[in-house]
């Protein structure tokens, strides 16, 4: 055997198995065998370094576990359609049952240009007025809508910003088309990409437009829930989930794009556990790097007996103190704005919170 081959392992056993991940020098092998051919590609995947050596077969292509890219188990060369982008491959053989690979002789890596998507642009905020961005999260049917007292508050805390002279906007997550986040991260914390692997891959999904707002546009964040078995609604943690990769952020890169911005809440519930709806919406807003006035979030329940929902929904609907303090919490979050505006974007904080740590790069792509 000269230098240029380096030896792989035992024939028959690496049969075994049609994709694995196999160490080298010039890194980790994805190495396939199809009826007793074998090919060998860099497991690193183009898009974002998933391991191809863990992905699966179809047909002659390996598809990448994290996001589903594809390369020719042979050539590395992408799928069709995709065939600027390539992995290294390397020339195979099989000498007295050992494979061989030649490293030296791999295949040239090469990446198509693919446009960025708008998201990934820097945030950088665009003069003007304080921006603030009322989000829905109830859940309801849009053809035959129902009263809402978390939307009716929300209505009053926007217009009680307006006439601070901020400009608003109210998204309503149940006019949007969204898909659940499906797990990225439990894969690799860098499977978990910004913007959403899922942004990225479906044009059709609608959550950008939270994004847009969370990330790039507003300056306060006002999140209104009913409470639905003691939680916040469904639609929110559906969008929460799928916020993971604003997080997720610090982790994998140390980049924190939520700055100085304010979230406050508003939750109502027919029954109880205001505290602890509110306690995860803080909880998860602070992670995301958001601030928060004094007294963050305004509610109203009538406890865990009262079933009389007529009169809950006339509770909220027709007290004007909750409408006020609606009010009043907008102008407390803007005016905690005003002041974050106020200071110095540059300054950064240093790796706050639980991502205190950095990421153990034990979890090198493969
Ligand atoms: S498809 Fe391979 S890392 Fe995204």
């Amino acid at each position: 055997m000269s230098d240029e081959w380096t030896d792989l392992g035992s024939a028959e056993a690496l049969a075994e198995r049609s994709l694995q991940r196999v160490e080298a020098e010039a890194g980790p092998i994805a190495l396939s065998c199809v009826n007793g051919t074998f090919g060998a590609v860099h497991s690193a995947c183009n898009h974002v370094g998933g391991p191809l050596g863990q992905g699966t077969l179809a047909g002659e292509y390996i598809v990448c576990p994290w996001h589903q890219w594809k390369f020719h188990r042979l050539t590395g060369i992408g799928e069709p359609g995709y065939e600027a982008d390539a992995v290294p491959a390397f020339p195979v053989k099989v000498e007295n049952g050992r494979v061989l690979v030649n490293i030296k002789a791999a295949t040239k890596r090469t990446k198509a240009p693919h446009e960025p998507h708008p998201l990934a642009r820097a945030v950088s905020r665009v003069e003007g007025p304080v921006r603030v961005v009322g989000l829905s999260t109830t859940a309801m049917q849009n053809e035959a809508p129902r009263y809402s007292g978390s939307d009716h508050l929300l209505e009053s805390a926007l217009a009680a910003a307006k006439a601070q002279g901020c400009e608003t906007q109210l998204i309503k997550l149940s006019q949007l088309q969204f898909r659940a986040c499906e797990g990225f991260y439990s894969k690799s914390a860098r499977a978990c990409t910004w913007p959403c692997s899922i942004t990225q891959m479906d044009d059709k999904d609608e959550l950008t437009e939270v994004y847009e707002a969370l990330v790039h546009w507003a300056d306060v964040v006002l999140i209104a829930t009913p409470i639905r078995w003691g939680q916040a609604s469904s639609l929110y943690f559906k969008m929460a989930e799928r916020l993971n990769c604003v997080q997720n952020q610090v982790t994998t890169h140390n980049r924190v794009l939520i700055r100085n911005k304010v979230a406050s809440f508003i939750i109502v519930g027919g029954q109880d556990n205001v505290q602890g709806v509110a306690g995860q919406m803080l909880g998860f807003f602070a992670e995301l790097g958001f601030h928060f006035p004094q007294f963050p979030y305004i509610a109203h329940s009538r406890g865990w007996s009262a079933e009389d929902m007529e009169n809950n929904v006339a509770a909220v609907r027709d007290s004007k103190e909750l409408h006020d303090g609606a009010g009043h919490l907008a102008i407390r979050a803007v005016e905690l704005a005003r002041r974050l505006l106020a200071t110095d974007p540059a300054v950064a904080v240093e790796r706050g919170g639980r991502k205190a740590h950095r990421l153990i790069d034990t979890l090198r792509p493969a």
